[in-house]
């Protein structure tokens, strides 16, 4: 697959947090022109990751849903509900109406596969639940290759269609060629540093992308 021919409903994960994975589907809205759905923010000392993508594309509010929880403790999903005596409810975190309609939607997780959500729940499942895709968001720099691998087996063994990996960081050619080798999958894109994000950089990121 070429990231020109990626299905435009994806789910994008990442290895771990803070790996780019919003900025990533800020580079996918800005090209899509989409939905854009996290079902699970979890932290609100910062923007959160709907109004990050909402300022950096330029996209009117009608492009985005609402989260169907937001805590605000920076912690893993179940650690933060737990804090304010929440727990996450599978069925809460359906799709939300008309959502499979758009002729592009990009969910967006929290953390990487294996977040628990609740007692006995993880991301995975939540991934698992909307049917979609996913594309696996991974740092391109040194310990890459065993965090995609084992996401991208996590994902497989659960029945999780893969799209493929977006690699972010500096260029890492060796790197690149294991992922794709050992994890049978192909790296779509590359997404370099990037000394400012906004509207126009991200439109042609994506024009580059999509080649
Ligand atoms: N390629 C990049 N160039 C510049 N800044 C980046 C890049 N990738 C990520 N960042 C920044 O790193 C931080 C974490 O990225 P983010 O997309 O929010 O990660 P995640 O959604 O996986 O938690 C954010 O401040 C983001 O703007
Ligand atoms: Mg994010």
């Amino acid at each position: 697959m070429r990231f020109g021919t990626l299905p435009k409903r994806l789910f994008v994960t990442g290895t771990d947090t803070g790996i780019g994975k919003t900025v990533v589907c800020a580079v996918l809205m800005a090209g899509l022109r989409g939905f854009y759905w996290k079902p699970i923010q979890s932290g609100l000392t910062e923007e959160t990751d709907t109004q990050w993508v909402k300022r950096a594309t330029g996209l009117p509010a009608g492009h985005f849903m609402d989260e169907a929880y937001k805590f605000q403790n920076p912690l893993s999903p179940q650690a933060s509900a737990a804090i304010e005596g929440i727990r996450i409810d599978m069925a809460a975190l359906s799709l939300p109406p008309g959502a499979m309609k758009r002729k592009s939607l990009i969910v967006e997780g929290a953390g990487g596969v294996m977040v628990p959500l609740n007692e006995s729940h993880f991301m995975l499942d939540l991934i698992k639940q909307t049917g979609l895709p996913a594309l696996l968001v991974a740092r391109s720099a040194l310990g890459t290759i065993n965090h995609s691998l084992l996401s991208l087996e996590k994902l497989r063994r659960n029945g999780v269609e893969v799209a493929g990996v977006v690699l972010n960081g500096p260029r890492n050619p060796e790197n690149r060629e294991a992922i794709e080798y050992y994890g049978n999958t192909e790296v779509l894109a590359e997404l370099a540093p990037l000394p400012e994000i906004n509207h126009r950089r991200l439109e042609e990121i994506f024009s580059q992308w999509a080649g």
